[in-house]
């Protein structure tokens, strides 16, 4: 999360994730699951822009990413907003524009990083005072991802339904190449579509992630690949497609729609870049670890 200010406004760069590691642990009794989940941070952004104002909370969307995106409640910007508002009595107000540019219903977390740049930026904006821990809490109650972009780290393992994030340092650079195949996935339905039962899971196999991650290849995995690409088959090409250039080093990020590729160097990236773009398959993207 990037902060700028500019005159009355405050700007925020929110940054898209994506899930090197994730499995599902179990279904929960509220309905969730939980997780184990490694997300790091990239170099793509949608943008907040917050002046205050006397007492309405307004919200203004610039979508790069196709139509359909909330200005209203249904978006969790302004959910964070009021959730702020409820939790500390605040009554001022704030004009909020956003520019998406993280595709939807894609794994990258951009709604959930939106909010997480709200709540950060409003609790500056209004002289809130809100302490990281309390930050945290309002954070877990609108998503699962949201605490890990509170937390403003590049890399993380997340657990619980998301909400418990524990840093991982010694992490070198790396370099990524994602493909969208055009359509959205809902998260639901993807983790509805999960079969747990037949896939037991090895205790230590999170620890060992971690570790391949610190040594520069980090061993891939996403319990969620195989049910969204039962649900989407569009995505099996282009799983394909990577297997061709990076074997083993490709997947699902979160619930999908987006497929991956791991570099080491930008120069490797940008170069499947440009044969994934030769071979006709839009939506196709290099990106960087950051913030
Ligand atoms: O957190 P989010 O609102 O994105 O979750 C959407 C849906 O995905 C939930 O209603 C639930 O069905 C499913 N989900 C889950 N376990 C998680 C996260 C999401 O079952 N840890």
């Amino acid at each position: 999360m990037l902060f700028q200010r500019n005159g009355q406004r405050w700007l925020v760069h929110a940054p898209a994730k994506l899930n090197l590691y994730l499995e599902v642990i179990g279904r929960r009794e509220d309905g969730f699951h939980d997780l184990e989940t490694c997300m790091v941070s990239v170099n793509l952004y949608d943008t907040l822009s917050f002046r205050t104002c006397d007492d309405q909370l307004s919200l203004s969307v610039t979508s790069h990413v196709g139509d359909g995106i909330p200005d209203d409640d249904r978006n969790l910007v302004l959910q964070a907003a009021q959730l702020l508002q409820n939790a500390t009595g605040y009554s001022g107000g704030a004009a909020i524009e956003l520019v998406k540019r993280i595709p939807v219903q894609a794994g990258m977390g951009g709604g959930s990083s939106d909010a997480a740049a709200t709540l950060v930026a409003l609790n500056r904006l209004w002289g809130l005072g809100l302490d990281r821990l309390q930050l945290h809490e309002l954070a877990a109650e609108l998503g699962s991802d949201l605490n890990f972009f509170v937390e403003q780290t590049s890399v993380a393992m997340c657990r619980g339904r998301g909400e418990r994030v524990e840093l991982i340092d010694r992490v070198t650079r790396l370099e990524f190449v994602y493909v969208h195949p055009g359509v959205g996935l809902s998260t639901a339905d993807v983790f509805g579509a999960c079969q747990l039962d037949s896939s037991p899971r090895n205790d230590d196999s999170g620890h060992e992630f971690v570790k391949s991650l610190q040594a520069g290849r980090p061993q891939l995995h996403n319990r969620l690949s195989e049910p969204a690409l039962s649900l989407q088959p569009k995505i099996k090409q282009l799983a394909e497609e990577f297997e061709g250039m990076v074997p083993g080093q490709h997947q699902l990020t979160g619930s999908g729609s987006v497929w991956f590729g791991v570099f080491k160097s930008r120069r490797c990236a940008l170069r499947c870049a440009s044969v994934l773009r030769s071979r006709g398959i839009p939506f196709v993207r290099a990106i960087s670890m950051g913030l």
